[in-house]
């Protein structure tokens, strides 16, 4: 059962943008683009930008360092953008939203070509979205009340992230998902790109756990790097926001939630 989400604490000012990056709404406001041809009639074949993460590169230090930041952001991201712009191209699953296409080329655990690149375009937008500076501590109200009552402790609930996270062989994620029909928390870890979104899950927290999320910071120590994102960076007034948009959205029977 979810606990209502209702009397918390108004919303602290959003942190300022990376200052030599023009904002862009998130991939499933936007949705994809129009084919416009260009005067030159040349084919157009950008439909999704990389998105901004809520604070500047720098902002995550010591636990996450400028370097590393523009790296994962800027590099593997824009990478991740641009495959699936060029599968786009040529996809018959132009058109979706981003949540619709990881659903659709998920394709019920034999993932389409589209997939990869979507769910990681998905999954950085939501990663950088998960963190703020000066983050970490305690979740406001409401949300440590869920976590108490799905965890039987906020101690637990770290214990099972922490254990999670270690656990998994190789690259993929580390998530806390609303279970949709057990109304209940969870943490799961994924492959590579898999989303939970493909289960039927809410996501609420994702942690990349790709070596080159953590590489230039921690070396191989994956324990103090998730440690870190848990003591000092997830955002819990993110978490609270998801979680009063997963209520709303499980209330109202909508099978997908938009990214932001
Ligand atoms: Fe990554």
């Amino acid at each position: 059962m979810l606990l209502p989400m209702r009397g918390l604490p108004a919303a602290p000012p959003r942190p300022l943008a990376h200052p030599h990056t023009a904002p862009a709404p998130p991939p499933s406001l936007l949705g994809p683009r129009r084919r416009r041809p260009s005067r030159r009639l040349s084919k157009v074949v950008s439909y999704y930008g990389l998105t901004t993460p809520p604070y500047k590169t720098d902002a995550l230090e010591p636990y996450m360092s400028r370097r590393a930041v523009e790296l994962h952001w800027g590099k593997h991201q824009q990478d991740y953008v641009d495959g699936l712009n060029k599968q786009l191209a040529i996809s018959p699953l132009y058109g979706h939203t981003l949540e619709d296409l990881i659903k659709e080329a998920y394709n019920n655990g034999n993932p389409l070509p589209e997939y990869n690149d979507a769910a990681e375009v998905w999954n950085h937008h939501f990663f950088w979205e998960s963190m703020q500076p000066e983050g970490g501590g305690s979740p406001e109200a409401g949300v440590l009340q869920q976590i108490e009552k799905d965890f039987g402790s906020f101690f637990n609930f770290r214990e099972e992230f922490m254990r999670s996270a270690l656990s998994l062989l190789g690259s993929g994620w580390v998530w806390l998902v609303l279970k949709r029909s057990e109304r209940k928390l969870e943490v799961v870890h994924t492959r590579n790109a898999i989303n939970p979104l493909a289960f039927g899950d809410i996501p609420i927290i994702s942690l990349d756990l790709w070596e080159h999320a953590y590489y230039l910071d921690y070396k191989d120590d994956r324990r103090t790097y998730v440690s870190n994102f848990l003591d000092h960076l997830v955002s819990w007034h993110t978490v609270t926001l998801r979680m009063m948009r997963a209520e709303a959205f499980v209330n109202l029977g909508e099978p997908t939630i938009p990214v932001a």
